[in-house]
């Protein structure tokens, strides 16, 4: 490369008039050039022969499975505090959830509880769970099919914490005229939330 001239040399060649000036490449360029070439070697080498390191392929799905382990541990957190949750005993909460019961829930559970389009929630037969947490759940997703509307993102986490709380001072009361049952009775497991 040292005996390359060192001005622009013209080549020999043309058509219709456009020559070609054959320019030197900048010494830094080709160096690199040359790197990405050795760079070649050892790459092919490591990811296709030896296969020391993982293609894209492997790379995404390992990732996706580690994701997919963080999304498992966050859901079993998740569930694991829903286990643990306690109805509330403030008084202020209390008044609090009566408060949205009134507004919110008795157009079709009634003030008291005694059920309307919505089933009574004082006497011991559920549809959906008789417990505190079932009754979390079935606020927080609703059953739309039947009527029941979902409340996440309706209601606040805590004012969820404050109806469902309310709800389950109304179970064991004696409303006017209840609903009739419309399930198996499933008396609530009265050691669990003692
Ligand atoms: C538009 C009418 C309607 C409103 C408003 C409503 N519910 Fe319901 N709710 C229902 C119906 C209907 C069901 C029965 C669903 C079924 O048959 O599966 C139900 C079921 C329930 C259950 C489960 C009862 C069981 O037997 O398992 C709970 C708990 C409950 N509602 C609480 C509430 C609370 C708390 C609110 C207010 C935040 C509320 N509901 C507002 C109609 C309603």
């Amino acid at each position: 490369m040292n005996d390359e001239p060192k001005e622009p040399l013209l080549l020999d060649h043309e058509a219709d008039g456009i020559k070609e000036l054959d320019n030197l490449l900048p010494r830094w360029w080709v160096w690199l050039f040359y790197a990405t070439i050795i760079f070649s070697v050892f790459y092919l080498l490591h990811y296709h022969v030896f296969k020391f390191g993982d293609l894209q392929i492997t790379e995404y799905e390992k990732e996706w499975k580690k994701g997919e382990a963080i999304k498992a541990a966050a859901v079993a957190q998740f569930e694991s505090t829903m286990g643990a949750l306690q109805p509330s005993q403030d008084a202020a909460g209390l008044d609090q959830g009566r408060e949205i019961f009134g507004k919110m829930c008795a157009p079709c559970h009634r003030p008291d509880g005694g059920g309307l389009v919505g089933p009574n929630l004082c006497d011991d037969y559920w549809i959906h769970g008789s417990n505190y947490v079932d009754s979390v759940k079935t606020i927080l997703t609703g059953v739309p099919d039947k009527g029941m509307l979902t409340w996440r993102g309706v209601l606040k986490p805590n004012e969820i914490q404050c109806v469902a709380s309310f709800i389950y001072t109304l179970r064991g009361t004696k409303p006017l005229n209840p609903k009739p049952p419309e399930n198996q009775p499933q008396p609530q497991k009265p050691s669990e939330f003692e």
